[in-house]
């Protein structure tokens, strides 16, 4: 049975917390694992352009004993040179896992379904699994204890935001979202991460009010207001997220001890300002380090997933 990652729909809470130990131990001992992946290949089928994920992946798999194929747009066009079923199948007769980032949550799925070796989300318009468990991870490392933080996430209500609020529902973080009006994160996924929330005993608090969910927030967090591929809808979304710039006046509303957090790439003087990316609170580049950490305990915990299973 091969272990995918499309989600963090697909991990327990334990689960999670479990990567986020491995994660702190290869980050403690870079040798860890280091021949994890020895004769493995695996193929990155990126859709959309990437620096952290793309170069973060393909050093990880390196230092783990495997090797990287990075195939672009223009080697594998998934759904227009050939459907997303064959190119999953065919790979799956060289590789012994991919990472894709696709336009579409659909091709994820569907590279999944017919693929029989692990799939792992490196980004898709609904979700970017990999950049959650990173920051779940940044802040336990700054704040050592996560449950009962509260998390306010500043911004679109897009692939970043549904898998923080997943992640944080999932680990027990407070998660509030302040989004402008149209630009809500998906029903279906403040709906499921209402349940996990319910189980892990916090609360997910939605609004258009950048002020209220900065309120006493241990983490303030954004992301781009134009992800991929809307880069024709710039024009109008600039306006509509006018109110939602992450700056010195609204973070003088968290908490004290407060860290600024952001994905990246980041536009200075949009989502954030230069001050406050650049200040003295964000751990922006830590989180950039960790993407590296958690990508090899990610493979760890999927490949090793794997061979216990076979040899069950
Ligand atoms: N944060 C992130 O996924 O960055 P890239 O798009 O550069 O991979
Ligand atoms: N929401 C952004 C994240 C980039 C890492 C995008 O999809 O472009």
């Amino acid at each position: 049975m091969k272990r995918d990652l499309m989600s963090l729909h697909d991990l327990s809470s334990d689960e999670i917390l479990h990567i986020l130990d491995l994660t702190q131990k290869i980050k403690n001992d870079k040798t860890m694992g280091k021949a994890i992946l020895k004769d493995q290949s695996i193929g990155l089928v990126f859709q959309k352009p990437s620096n952290r994920t793309r170069v973060s992946f393909e050093v990880g798999v390196t230092q783990l004993g495997g090797h990287c194929l990075y195939l672009g747009p223009d080697e594998i066009n998934l759904g227009v040179r050939e459907s997303t079923a064959d190119v999953s199948k065919t790979l799956s007769r060289y590789l012994n896992g991919i990472v894709a980032r696709t336009h579409t949550h659909q091709d994820i799925e569907d590279l999944c379904r017919y693929s029989s070796v692990p799939v792992i989300n490196g980004l898709s318009d609904l979700y970017h699994p990999c950049q959650a468990l990173t920051d779940l991870f940044s802040i336990k490392e700054k704040f050592e204890q996560i449950k009962g933080l509260t998390f306010a996430y500043i911004g679109d209500g897009n692939n970043v935001c549904h898998s923080l609020l997943i992640g944080c529902a999932k680990v027990g973080i407070h998660i509030n979202v302040a989004t402008p009006k149209g630009y809500e994160p998906d029903e279906d996924v403040i709906e499921t991460a209402k349940t996990y929330a319910e189980q892990s005993g916090v609360s997910i608090d939605l609004s258009n009010s950048p002020e209220e969910a900065v309120g006493q927030a241990d983490v303030i967090y954004t992301d781009v207001w134009v992800s991929m591929g809307q880069e024709k809808e710039s024009e109008k979304r600039l306006a509509d997220f006018d109110n939602f710039q992450i700056n010195e006046k609204l973070m003088q509303l968290a908490n004290n001890k407060h860290i600024f957090m952001h994905c990246l790439p980041a536009h200075r003087g949009q989502e954030v300002t230069a001050e406050v990316i650049d200040g003295p609170n964000s751990i922006v580049f830590d989180q950039a380090e960790n993407r590296l950490h958690t990508q090899k305990a990610v493979l760890m915990f999927l490949f090793q997933t794997q061979e216990t299973c076979q040899t069950e």
